[in-house]
């Protein structure tokens, strides 16, 4: 039987390595993005090595009259693996910039994921089948001064997961909320951070888009809630999580974090 996934975010990065490996593994896909070129190429180069079809559907998440256009465009469709991957950070401080320009990132990575969370996990829910994997970071766990709204929704996302894994893992849904660490993508190149700063120093080891989308792809069928990939991110969250708070404030402050 033909199943079909939706990921959000598949021009490039994370969504792009979900959108080649489910695509290896045979589902009909429907991918997102802004940069018609890139994600019309890669759909093109997905339909040619795997013979599944691949939709493009052209979306600013931080739009809502273009989000409901791909709700109405999906609304008829049964999606069984639904990956919401689309995220952004930001080049200013939350005081330094205007709040028009900040509330984008609540738009795209609360409403626009809500929404459509809403349409097709409670499709799922009627129909008992189907699985979900929510991107956030290993940033939702370390607020910092020149992050917050981009920490504060990231850990958001882990809330409403595993929320929503606790309702429907009974019904045979798994829902996996993923907290990739310092991952190779269009990322950070879109705030302009430099090449060089891509180097492994300590715990901090980049992955790379592909290792973090099948590490995350292996363990979904077994288990959802929080997935941390790569065995320095675990370190980092097992240490994160370890700080007293008042130290790790007084260690964020010194940082300049
Ligand atoms: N890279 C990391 O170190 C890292 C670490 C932890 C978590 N993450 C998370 O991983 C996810 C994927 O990021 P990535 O690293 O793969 O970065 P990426 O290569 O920049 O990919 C981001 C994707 O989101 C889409 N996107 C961005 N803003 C959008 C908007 N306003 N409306 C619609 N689509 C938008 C982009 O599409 P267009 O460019 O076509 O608009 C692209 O497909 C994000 O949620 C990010 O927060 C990344």
């Amino acid at each position: 039987m033909i199943k079909n996934a939706l990921i959000t975010g598949a021009t490039s990065g994370i969504g792009a390595a979900f959108a080649r490996q489910l695509g290896e593994k045979g589902y009909n896909l429907y991918i997102t993005g802004r940069r018609r070129e890139i994600i019309e190429k890669l759909a093109q180069e997905i339909r040619e090595k795997h013979n599944v079809a691949v939709e493009v559907i052209i979306a600013d998440f931080t739009n809502e009259s273009e989000i409901d256009c791909l709700l109405e465009k999906i609304t008829s469709v049964d999606i069984e693996f639904l990956v919401n991957n689309v995220g952004f950070g930001h080049e200013k401080k939350f005081l330094d910039d205007s709040y028009e320009n900040q509330r984008k990132m609540i738009e795209a990575h609360i409403e626009s994921f809500c929404k459509i969370t809403h349409l097709v996990a409670g499709k799922m829910k009627k129909t008992k089948k189907g699985q979900i994997i929510n991107v956030s970071s290993l940033a939702a766990f370390t607020p910092a001064a020149f992050n917050h709204l981009y920490s504060s929704t990231k850990s958001f996302i882990i809330t409403f997961s595993e929320a929503l894994y606790i309702e429907l893992y009974p019904l045979g849904i798994n829902v996996q909320v993923l907290c990739p660490g310092f991952t190779k993508s269009d990322f950070h190149r879109s705030l302009k951070i430099q090449e060089k700063t891509f180097e492994n120093r300590g715990l901090i080891r980049w992955m790379t888009s592909e290792e973090v989308v099948r590490l995350s792809l292996n363990s979904v069928d077994k288990r959802g809630g929080i997935f941390i990939p790569g065995w320095s991110n675990k370190i980092l969250y097992t240490i994160i999580k370890a700080l007293p708070r008042k130290l790790y404030y007084v260690m964020a402050r010194y940082m300049k974090m």
